[in-house]
């Protein structure tokens, strides 16, 4: 909310996408467009188009794509309305937001976790009563540089230490029990204390750089927890980012290679060392947006996990969603007891750097660990070991390298290959929720790296008045890409209402776009895609058939576990039920198109 449509239209009329872009990319002209070096991935040969008449630029190399406003948020890593508003003052027009959106709200919680942050520091660089702090990492290995880099702080063995500097600064102290930093009294009178006491603190910061919590350590082996950590706020939400992203963003881009490790002391001790392409997880397993902020930079991960973390399953599947990121993943399993910061210091960083060097395949990885936990010459731990492998070959989206795994599985397991292809066919893709990559669909693919959706959606915004051929034939409810599915209600109801827009670039100004800018991405990878095709009508009726041909698969197999389980919990009109439902559609599917 906030920005005037006419501000965004303004910014359209008077600023080129070309020229901007040609301020940070060196661009040539080919044909009637652009072509430069790829400004979010390293490279040697072009991938990086720029077409002028669509307004929109596309990396054939790595994805990225977008209008102006996508690309400037990316490239300086902006938030929507910052890079509105940086192109806006490119532009000469006045920005008004209507109202304080949430970024400007929330300046008062940037502000005190800034003066928190630095007094912290000072606390910890400069004050006798730092001592301690000072001590204990110094017995960590970490040199006041590293402090300084990393902006390290010591909270005072007091209630009020940073609740007094504060109102010293005459800032609220609900400012603080906003911000996680003070807690209020229990009993309703309006009194605070400081959250963090005698702990050394990271700062824990957004992607640019901006403060917005902290994790404490206690000094040394003392009771209670050994970190504790801000609560969620309105500027921090647990599992959106990576400590240490800021700092390693660009030395990820330029190595290509993002290292993941766990924790706080992990990321400084390798920091301190000089590998800077390092981000940690702090702690738990990984989520889909901590997955997504690496895709932006690189393509390949290695995580280097604790000896003891290592043969935690649940810990592992979350690597799976790098797989299904499209993502190389390898894995460093350290010996039992170590950690990142421990292995450093006892072998030395050749070795650290040796042994990221050699990391193992995910594949190899998980399946060595699976075969020294469970016997694969037992029958049962053959069953074992396929179910754990199994969802992490099926996230694997090249056929080439599925078809490999599956051979070794085999081999391994001494089962004919058939019978993992059709085990294979039987998994779906458990584990933990991705936000678009869970419910994506079925590849059966049009166009290299696109799914069936997303092609259709493509052709759609080419020509969005065809949205009533798809009307026609299937509900909303067949698509499972949550953007087609948005992207399709939108159209249908402007179509209702009668106002179909001419073409893409109309209907994409009118998307909700603050959200997030790979949405955008996504969507000029289509249109680029969708440009191509020559026979549009047969190719959205192809298509159209394949989504279909999705929807009745997922049915069938979701009646295929019901009629299991209704047949374990005998209950046999239920089966019987379910058996004719199954076989009315499997009827259907073969006379409709006689696939087999
Ligand atoms: P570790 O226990 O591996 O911590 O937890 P560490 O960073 O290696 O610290 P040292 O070497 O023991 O001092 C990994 C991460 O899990 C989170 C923190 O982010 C930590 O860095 N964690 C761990 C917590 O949030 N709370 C805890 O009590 C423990
Ligand atoms: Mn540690």
């Amino acid at each position: 909310m906030g920005i005037p449509a006419s501000t965004l239209e303004q910014i359209g009329q008077r600023l080129d996408l070309v020229e901007v872009i040609g301020g940070f990319v060196s661009l040539k002209r080919s044909g009637r467009n652009f072509k430069g070096l790829c400004p979010f991935h390293p490279e040697k040969s072009p991938s990086f188009m720029v077409y002028p008449a669509k307004q929109f630029f596309i990396c054939y190399g790595c994805g990225a794509g977008g209008d102006l406003i996508t690309f400037v948020m990316r490239h300086e890593h902006m938030e929507f309305k910052e890079a509105v508003q940086v192109l806006a003052e490119k532009a000469g027009i006045q920005v008004s937001f209507t109202t304080g959106g949430p970024s400007l709200a929330n300046r008062p919680l940037y502000q005190a976790h800034e003066t928190a942050a630095a007094f912290y520091h000072e606390k910890l660089t400069a004050s006798p009563e730092g001592e301690p702090a000072r001590a204990y990492l110094a017995h960590r290995g970490l040199t006041p540089e590293t402090w300084k880099a990393l902006r390290l702080g010591f909270a005072l063995n007091r209630w009020d230490g940073l609740l007094t500097h504060a109102r010293e600064q005459g800032m609220d102290p609900s400012l603080l029990e906003r911000s996680g930093l003070a807690v209020r009294r229990e009993g309703g009178e309006e009194a605070w204390y400081d959250r963090f006491r005698n702990r050394v603190l990271f700062p824990i910061w957004d992607q640019r750089g901006r403060v917005i919590a902290f994790g404490g350590r206690v000094l040394g082996e003392e009771s209670g927890p050994k970190y504790l950590n801000s609560p969620e706020t309105e500027l921090y939400v647990k599992g959106r980012l990576l400590y240490g992203f800021h700092l390693a963003s660009s030395a990820i881009r330029e190595k290509d290679l993002g290292i993941v490790v766990e924790g706080y002391m992990d990321f400084a001790s390798l920091y301190q060392a000089g590998i800077r392409n390092i981000v940690a997880s702090m702690g738990t397993s990984l989520t889909p947006e901590q997955v997504q902020l690496i895709r932006r930079l690189t393509r390949h991960v290695v995580m280097i996990y604790d000896g003891d973390y290592a043969g935690e399953m649940a810990t592992l599947r979350g690597l799976d969603l790098f797989l299904e990121a499209e993502m190389r993943v390898k894995v460093v399993g350290l010996p039992s007891g170590l950690d990142p910061d421990t292995f450093l210091a006892q072998a030395g960083l050749e070795e650290m750097l040796r042994t990221i060097r050699q990391s193992q395949d995910l594949f190899d990885y998980k399946l060595g660990l699976l075969t020294r936990r469970y016997d694969p010459k037992d029958l049962q731990g053959r069953i074992r070991i396929s179910e754990e492998m199994l969802p992490t070959i099926k996230r694997v989206t090249n056929a080439i390298e599925r078809g490999e795994y599956v051979k070794r599985l085999s081999e391994v397991l001494r089962v004919a290959e058939t019978l993992i292809w059709s085990e294979l066919g039987r998994v779906r893709k458990e584990g933990s929720a991705a936000p678009r990559g869970a419910a994506r669909p079925e590849k059966v693919q049009p166009a290299a790296g696109m799914t069936v959706e997303e092609s259709l959606a493509g052709l759609l915004l080419e020509e969005p008045g065809r949205v009533r051929q798809v009307e026609e034939r299937l509900p909303l409810e067949a698509f499972q890409d949550a953007h087609v599915r948005e992207i399709l209600s939108r159209l249908r109801q402007m179509s209702q209402s009668g106002a179909i827009p001419p073409d893409g670039r109309t209907f994409l100004a009118s998307l909700p776009r603050e959200d997030s800018g790979a949405w955008e991405g996504r969507i000029a990878r289509w249109l680029a895609w969708a440009d191509l095709v020559v026979d549009k009508e047969g190719t959205l009726e192809e298509l159209l058939g394949k989504v279909k041909e999705g929807q009745v698969r997922s049915s069938l197999e979701a009646l295929q576990v019901s009629i299991r389980q209704a047949e374990a919990q005998g209950q046999e009109r239920e089966t019987a039920q379910l058996i004719a439902q199954y076989n009315t559609l499997m009827k259907s599917r073969l006379s409709g198109k006689g696939v087999a």
